[in-house]
């Protein structure tokens, strides 16, 4: 499942992001990479110990953590400190999927893959996010403050930029339910219920409903 959320970041947090990104000194981003990866990947990351980096990884996880979309889908037991990365011109990360296991301050399983985009895409040109999923190669260029989510298992890849600088924040999710087909009927059942509770408040079948939901967490989540 590949969902996009639009405005995670508040216009106040997605400028204070970016004066950051303008501030920062970056390095090399194959410090943080695998060994496969590493050959492919041509970026900039601020350093995970600049006072930059944990601003922005506070402001980051708040926005996720209110998000109720990112939340529903997501069913987050950890989130890891993001990397934020920035690719100019030449740039590029190859074809790829993610390593399974972060180790880090936190060790995670990354079972979702997430890319918060902090450039509009008129600023760059160039530097689609290209995901292989069930339905072939999705292209994803997302307005500054959006999110997509993706299965971290998902071959995907970063176009090489030809003008401009795509900055964004990338990070993995250790959901509480591991079974991908388990999380996505999930989130189908709560966005019904959600449905139905705008439409119609006092409909008796909303508390079975949501009982159904949370029996059928109970049975799945590890927490
Ligand atoms: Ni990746």
């Amino acid at each position: 499942m590949l969902l996009a959320i639009e405005n995670v970041l508040t216009d106040e947090e997605l400028a204070y992001a970016r004066e950051l990104f303008t501030r920062a000194k970056f390095i090399d981003g194959r410090v943080t990479a695998g060994e496969l990866a590493a050959k492919v990947k041509y970026n900039l990351q601020l350093p995970a110990g600049a006072a930059e980096t944990q601003a922005l990884t506070g402001l980051v996880h708040n926005s996720l953590h209110r998000n109720a979309l990112f939340v529903s889908a997501a069913l987050p037991r950890v989130v890891c400190a993001p990397l934020f990365n920035r690719y100019v011109p030449g740039m590029d990360f190859g074809i790829h999927v993610d390593n399974a296991i972060r180790i880090g301050e936190v060790t995670l399983r990354t079972d979702l893959a997430g890319t918060l985009f902090l450039s509009e895409p008129d600023e760059y040109e160039g530097g689609e996010l290209l995901i292989e999923d069930t339905y072939g190669v999705q292209r994803i260029k997302l307005s500054a403050g959006s999110l997509v989510l993706y299965p971290a298992g998902s071959l995907h890849q970063v176009e090489v930029i030809n003008s401009g600088h795509r900055d964004v924040a990338v990070f993995w999710v250790q959901s509480m339910v591991r079974d991908i087909a388990q999380r996505s009927l999930l989130f189908q059942l709560d966005a019904s219920i959600q449905s139905l509770r705008s439409r119609d408040p006092e409909s008796p079948e909303i508390v079975s409903l949501v009982g159904c939901y949370h029996n059928l967490l109970r049975l799945w989540a590890d927490i």
